[in-house]
């Protein structure tokens, strides 16, 4: 590591206990654990995160990074400090809940802040640098991993709080990206220690069509995916917050589909199904997907669902994805 980095590393970490004692144990920073209180979150919960708060005072950070005799331009290039136009230095986070973004060996190499009076944006993260790339980072992997190769499952949120609070719910095997698209580098991160990995991201479209391409880049490098349901309104978060961790685990995890299984239900959207023309381009769109599937079992229920549901023939339905394999060959 350059001496830069590790310099950066220093400040993370000093600030990082800094921002969790003042949220914890001081009036600075009861407003944000007041917030993580009635966000539901636990004491040890809170610690195990290490979350912290940024207080809304004039100059804090910078101040006390200074005091620490770190070099205040390369703080602004970690991140920690913003510089504006007339070139002056100030607080960057002030004002945010602080969630910690940890690498693979734990150590801090960015913070994720969240506003709590709605001022700027809702989250902001630290910018990028040598130490952190968003791309290649996974929230929570340092302490999930374990449960990863354990369970050989990991279950992939959308957001930090949906990761947090799961974990407080007993899932203890999630992971975030860091408010991006997943990338191949992280799937092919995520393949290298296990082999299946549920998809549990927020019900909404945005949480659909993002589950679509994950799917896809999991697959393609070999993962086998599941997919949590959620109601277009919920996010793992607000599930859990509604009705408890249990029925989280119960409802939501364990009864993961198959990728199929959502699929089906996902390319809905494009069709009109009280139309004749457009119930059949939607068999044949779900069909082409069957085709690829390697496991004739598997290829059997969807099709014995599609027969039910669209009243076609078994023989038909076969006759058709004979066509497609081949094709595909
Ligand atoms: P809460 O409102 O705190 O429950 O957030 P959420 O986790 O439900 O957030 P959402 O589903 O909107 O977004 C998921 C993730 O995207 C967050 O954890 C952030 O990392 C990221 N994100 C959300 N909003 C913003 C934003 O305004 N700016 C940036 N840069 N990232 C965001
Ligand atoms: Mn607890
Ligand atoms: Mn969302
Ligand atoms: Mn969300
Ligand atoms: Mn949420």
């Amino acid at each position: 590591l350059s001496t830069e980095s590790q310099s950066i590393l220093s400040a993370y970490e000093w600030l990082a206990k800094l921002y969790h004692h003042l949220l914890r144990h001081t009036k600075d920073g009861k407003e944000g654990y007041t917030y993580l209180k009635e966000r539901g979150l636990h004491d040890d919960t809170i610690d195990t995160f290490q979350l912290g708060f940024a207080p809304n005072i004039t100059d804090f950070t910078t101040e006390f990074l200074e005091k620490k005799g770190f070099h205040q331009q390369l703080m602004v290039k970690a991140g920690l400090l913003s510089q504006k136009d007339d070139n002056s230095v100030s607080d960057r986070f002030s004002g945010r809940v602080i969630f910690p973004i940890r690498n693979h060996l734990g150590k801090t190499i960015a913070f994720n802040g969240r506003a709590i009076n709605g001022q700027g944006p809702k989250y902001l993260h630290s910018a990028e640098s040598e130490l952190f790339r968003k791309g290649k980072t996974l929230f929570n992997f340092d302490l999930a991993k374990k449960h990863i190769r354990k369970e050989n499952e990991a279950v992939l949120f959308e957001g930090s709080m949906d990761v947090i609070s799961a974990y407080q719910a007993g899932v203890k095997n999630g992971i975030a990206t860091l408010g991006t698209s997943l990338t191949d580098s992280q799937a092919k991160l995520l393949k290298r220690y296990v082999d299946t990995v549920i998809l549990c991201y927020d019900g909404d479209r945005a949480g659909m069509d993002a589950t679509y391409k994950a799917a896809q880049l999991l697959q393609n490098v070999g993962a086998y995916v599941k997919i949590a349901r959620l109601s277009e309104d919920m996010d793992p978060d607000s599930f859990i917050r509604q009705y408890g961790g249990e029925a989280f685990i119960d409802q939501v995890i364990k009864p993961s589909t198959t990728f199929m299984g959502f699929y089906m239900r996902y390319v809905k959207k494009d069709f009109n199904l009280s139309l004749e023309g457009d119930r059949i381009k939607y068999v044949e769109t779900v069909l082409r997907q069957v085709a690829v599937i390697d496991s004739p079992v598997e290829r059997e229920y969807y099709l014995k669902e599609l027969s039910n549901e669209y009243n076609i023939s078994m023989d038909t339905l076969t006759e058709e994805i004979h066509q497609y394999r081949q094709k595909s060959g």
